[in-house]
């Protein structure tokens, strides 16, 4: 193609208006709105500038945006240890999302890891047959051993099937192994079916600040029996193309288990995981998500992170495996809000309120920050 008198610039921002314009049309279908949405414009790149691992904060001067990056991970990572207010009851957390590969493990694990790492107790159930999140924080998974299958199906009490995670303190997990996989078939037949887990878990008598349920990528009885045990749902949601494909549906059977069944489930929080800043898509995902679900979106987004995807493959979280990294850091900043926003909405009088999350909420959010890592 020829292209005359046009800069490498100008034809990619005309690019990015074509996608734009498709990508309005694409996500406010998908998610059944009539609002149309409207995507702000593109995050500035200072707030999502990358601190390359060389990079220390001695080497780079502070009026740079790396700089800025970096004292706020600085800052982010003095607060680890540093204590989290305790929820006045245990929070059961519902990390779903039926979509794929989207971070759910990884979320519910670096989210139970950093809130561990801020004082509190913290159980991760693994309800995914792949036993990831048990993969991830170490714990032993062979066919033989305990899991939350002999609570499922057998009746086990939780307690029987619980194991420390050795890396970080305060933190636990009840496995997952591969018998899971013939639990959505064998749970069909058994008496109260949906809620076998929310008796397994009103039944555990240790004190728990937070209870992180890891969902298979599917909306069978596993992920209903966890949106019958839980009151919140965190949806993790890819800042890539389609990542919003699907969500409706998810958001509907949100709806059906709080009529029904559960009428303390809402989804509480949506976190954006795998950004990569240098991408005009991800932003725009990015920032579509935040038109959706002003309230719900966490300001900090998850980066793509090499750390972060090598980390399970340590038995560890990113949080043990490297703390210095953005992964962690943002993990840790996440977590802090996550603590610290139920504390805001309970001090508001809000905590608990029956809202979807599909329905529009009033405050925008005040703060959006993102980190990029490529490492
Ligand atoms: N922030 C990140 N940066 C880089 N890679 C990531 C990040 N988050 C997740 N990944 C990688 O993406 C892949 C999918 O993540 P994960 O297993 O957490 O998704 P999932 O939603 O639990 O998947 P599934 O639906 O199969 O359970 C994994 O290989 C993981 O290491
Ligand atoms: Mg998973």
């Amino acid at each position: 193609m020829l292209v005359i008198g046009v800069s490498h610039r100008q034809i990619s921002d005309i690019a990015g208006m074509v996608f734009h314009v498709k990508r309005r049309s694409l996500l406010s279908g998908i998610l059944g709105r009539s609002r149309a949405a409207t995507v702000a414009a593109p995050v500035s790149r200072e707030t999502l500038t990358p601190m390359q691992d060389s990079e220390t904060i001695d080497q780079i001067g502070d009026d740079t945006p790396i700089a800025r990056a970096a004292q706020a991970a600085v800052r982010a990572a003095g607060r680890a240890g540093e204590g989290l207010p305790r929820p006045a009851a245990t929070r059961v957390i519902v990390v779903a999302n039926q979509k794929g590969g989207v971070g759910k493990t990884t979320t519910t694990v670096n989210l139970a890891a950093s809130l561990a790492l801020h004082g509190l107790r913290v159980l991760v159930v693994d309800l995914d047959p792949q036993g990831n999140a048990s993969t991830a924080l170490g714990i032993d998974h062979h066919a033989e051993v305990p899991s939350i299958y002999d609570v499922l199906v057998e009746g086990k009490p939780l307690a029987d099937v619980v194991q420390p995670v050795v890396d970080v303190e305060g933190l636990f997990c009840v496995p997952a192994t591969i018998d899971l996989a013939g639990a959505e078939i064998e749970l069909v037949s058994l008496v109260a079916r949906e809620s076998r887990l929310q008796r397994a878990i009103a039944a555990y008598e240790q004190p728990l600040d937070y209870i992180l349920i890891d969902c298979p990528p599917s909306l069978g009885l596993l992920t209903v029996n966890a949106l019958v045990a839980g009151q919140e749902v965190l949806i993790p949601i890819q800042c890539e193309y389609y990542a919003l494909e699907g969500l409706g549906q998810l958001l509907r059977n949100v709806e059906l288990v709080r009529a029904h069944l559960n009428p303390t489930l809402h989804v509480s929080t949506i976190l954006l995981t795998m950004y990569d800043a240098r991408t005009r898509l991800a932003a725009q995902v990015a920032e579509e998500v935040r038109t959706h679900f002003q309230q719900e979106v966490l300001p900090t987004a998850i980066p793509r992170s090499v750390r972060v995807s090598e980390a399970p493959s340590y038995g560890q979280t990113v949080l043990t495996y490297d703390p210095g990294s953005s992964g962690a850091l943002s993990y840790l900043e996440a977590a802090r809000e996550l603590a610290l926003r139920a504390v805001t909405a309970a001090e508001n009088g809000s905590v608990g309120q029956q809202r979807s999350a599909s329905e529009p909420v009033a405050a925008p959010m005040a703060q959006h920050s993102t980190m990029e890592d490529n490492r």
